[in-house]
């Protein structure tokens, strides 16, 4: 039925008209303000009326949105509807923790549930689009937007994926309070050469199939309906110019059936790039690829219809873009009712609710990683003790919100410093010691990452000597991860390091908050600091959440979803490499293995790495079998007991290595994982299955196959286990 819906919009339009659904604009103009005379704005404004704009990123708010759906329904021929996209990456303005920090709660529920928050609020505002989740992995510290994604792993990232797909989609596409999710970016994105980010991508058909590919075709096994392609170059070919990915491996292998929007301004990219000589050339090539429609570049309402006039473009293929954009907006029920987000009682109710903020508190607490903890530093005591607070970024309501947040206002996190002051048995005393980055922070470009003043570092000092305890929160701003933020070293920004130095020297008794958007590498801190904790950039919940893991209210249950560097060197690092040749030795006799002479092979912390208040001892692995056939399976188990003082969560992860492949294969790979829950001294048994499907790989053959041989298979909690076991596979 939606087909026929489809074809019989597609029967009344012109060739322009189509094209026009494939375009997408920007906001543009002071949408409620008087119409734009001259220059873009006022291109695009007449662009609209003419029915030559298929959709608009950028435009927030019931008022501007019904505005120009008014425009695109009732002055235009044919009152086609808009949609309306935006950047709802962790939130609109109820800021969750940042995609990165959500994946280390392994909280499958909690990351749906904060999806769907996302997605309620920003329904309400009247988008109908976000561009997420970006389903990436990355192996790569340096890249800034490794906090858009959910790490390292693809069967976690894949998980993730469809969880964040499910949050912002929900069951009913047509329902007011869902809206369409992004897979983005396809594809490679985050392979770029040394982390740089827009870098070159080269890389094996191997990696693209077994690592990154993996969560974008479980995006469309879910459901997505939008794809975003990406800025890389892939092997040579631009992504958005990419046939390959885009008609060969998503449209007929995967038969994704929604649409792909290019990424901004990425269709003229291929100018610069060196693949296209002007916008018409870049048409040519992005349509011809497979992108449907154009974000920013204007190349496709530009030059689509000449190219097709002139025999380089089929029109079938215009068709075909214009029905998969036009069967969406039918899918969300806009032809029935363009306005269906945009009702302004509804957005006054909606807008950060008190709901949200218990759901979007739920999920940063679950976020938070104990990395370390001697010396029973933590939990604090909750009364009768001296607290020193000390940092720019304790003090903060505004770096919190991380990265991409753009709805969300200055200011409106709740800070380290408000969440502890609610825990008023203790004294606390507040020193910044040194600020973190100066500049404007709305937006990085005139943010300076280092600052090098250090003449608050006496009053630190002096609040640090005479505490019992001493809180940094150190780290990065949110807003020095992120889109075009790598860097080139992971330590602390600015003189931190120093501060912490200098303040350890006075009082060693500190606890280190991180706050980051991405593995740090903080190898002196691990060495001499007791206790750490990952705090990320949590979202408006912030402070509230570490509060109360700081004071034991919530037990830490997180586990890392990247692997942390001693030492930028060592990146790309992560836990499930290949062996080698000339793998790693315990007592090398000579330099001829794959080493540094200067650095361990070792992370800080490894993938999968999250400490509890509790204390979780895991034994007895057991196998139902030591073989298994095609179309059989194994169970696998293993005895969890809580050996610590309070209860506690604990994320079981269950890892395996394929000894021989046709195809070499990494140590390790995580294959399944369960959350469970144990009161002190209880213990339980966890299984996990094991078939074909666990074991299967894109190997020699090009396909993805189980193959025969030997197994190991790992149990523990984190990707450095101790328990093991082997099985053989026949087929
Ligand atoms: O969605 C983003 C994308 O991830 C990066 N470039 C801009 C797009 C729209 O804001």
């Amino acid at each position: 039925i939606l087909d026929t819906k489809v074809d019989s919009v597609l029967k009344l339009m012109t060739l322009e008209e189509k094209v026009g659904q494939l375009n997408q604009y920007n906001g543009f103009w002071d949408i409620t303000g008087p119409t734009p005379k001259e220059g873009q704005a006022a291109k695009k404004y007449e662009d609209l009326k003419k029915g030559l704009v298929g959709s608009m990123l950028n435009v927030k708010g019931v008022k501007d949105v019904k505005a120009l759906q008014k425009i695109a329904v009732e002055q235009t021929r044919l009152g086609i509807p808009l949609l309306f996209g935006f950047d709802v990456i962790h939130g609109y303005k109820t800021i969750s923790p940042i995609p990165l920090a959500e994946a280390a709660s392994w909280d499958l529920e909690a990351i749906k549930k904060s999806a769907a928050i996302a997605s309620e609020e920003a329904a309400s505002v009247g988008l109908n689009w976000t561009f997420a989740p970006m389903v990436d992995i990355s192996r790569d510290a340096r890249w800034g937007r490794v906090m858009e994604g959910a790490g390292e792993d693809t069967f976690l990232g894949s998980k993730i994926a469809v969880a964040r797909i499910q949050g912002f989609q929900g069951e009913d596409l047509a329902a007011t309070n869902t809206i369409l999710a992004c897979a983005k970016h396809f594809a490679g994105y985050a392979f770029a050469e040394s982390g740089r980010d827009y870098n070159t991508v080269d890389i094996s058909e191997t990696v693209l199939q077994n690592t990154i590919f993996p969560p974008f075709k479980a995006a469309v096994d879910a459901g997505v309906r939008t794809f975003m392609n990406s800025f890389n170059e892939l092997n040579g070919i631009p992504a958005t110019g990419n046939a390959y990915l885009q008609r060969e491996v998503l449209k007929r292998d995967w038969k994704f059936n929604g649409f792909v929007v290019s990424d901004w301004g990425s269709i003229n990219e291929m100018i610069p790039h060196g693949y296209a000589k002007d916008s018409k050339h870049a048409a040519e090539i992005a349509i011809n690829a497979g992108s449907d429609m154009d974000m920013e570049s204007s190349a496709y309402v530009e030059h689509l219809v000449a190219l097709v006039k002139e025999g380089k473009v089929k029109e079938s293929d215009i068709d075909d873009s214009t029905r998969r954009i036009l069967k969406v907006k039918f899918e969300l029920g806009l032809f029935d009712d363009p306005y269906k987000y945009c009702d302004e009682n509804r957005e006054l109710a909606t807008v950060g609710k008190q709901e949200f903020q218990e759901g979007v508190l739920d999920v940063a607490k679950k976020s938070i990683v104990l990395l370390k903890n001697e010396k029973e530093v933590l939990p604090l005591k909750k009364s009768g003790q001296k607290i020193a607070l000390i940092g720019a970024l304790a003090n903060d309501k505004t770096s919190p919100l991380g990265s991409w947040r753009i709805a969300a206002d200055d200011n409106s996190a709740v800070s380290v410093l408000e969440g502890l002051q609610k825990y008023s048995g203790n004294q606390l005393t507040y020193a910044k010691g040194a600020d973190v980055a100066e500049g404007r922070t709305q937006f990085i470009w005139e943010t300076k990452i280092n600052t090098t003043d250090k003449s608050g570092f006496a009053e630190a000092i002096a609040v640090a000597k005479q505490a019992d305890v001493v809180v940094m929160v150190l780290g990065e701003h949110g807003l020095q991860s992120g889109e075009g933020r790598s860097r080139a070293d992971l330590g602390l920004p600015g003189v931190q390091q120093e501060l912490l130095e200098a303040i350890y020297k006075v009082n060693p008794n500190v606890v280190l908050v991180l706050n980051n958007g991405r593995p740090l590498a903080i190898p002196w801190a691990d060495e001499n600091i007791p206790a750490i904790v990952e705090g990320w950039h949590l979202g408006t919940q912030s402070g509230n959440a570490i509060a109360q893991v700081l004071y034991g209210d919530y037990n830490p249950s997180g586990k890392l979803p990247m692997t942390f560097p001693r030492n930028v060197g060592q990146v790309p690092i992560y836990y499930n490499y290949k062996n080698t040749g000339r793998p790693i030795m315990n007592e090398p006799e000579s330099v001829f293995w794959s080493h540094y002479i200067d650095e361990k092979n070792t992370p800080l912390y490894p993938f999968g790495h999250g400490l509890s208040y509790s204390k979780f001892e895991y034994s007895n692995l057991q196998l139902s079998s030591n073989a298994f056939a095609k179309n059989g399976k194994i169970e696998v188990s293993v005895t969890i007991k809580n050996i610590g003082k309070v209860t506690g969560k604990e994320v079981v992860q269950l890892y395996i290595r394929d000894l021989i492949g046709s195809i070499t294969r990494p140590v390790k790979e995580l294959k399944g994982f369960e959350m469970i829950e144990l009161q002190p001294n209880e213990a339980k048994k966890v299984v996990f299955s094991i078939d074909e499907k666990t074991i299967e790989y894109f190997t020699a053959n090009k396909k993805w196959e189980a193959e025969a041989g030997d197994f190991k298979v790992f149990i523990g909690g984190s990707s450095v286990t101790k328990l093991e076991g082997d099985f053989q596979y026949s087929n």
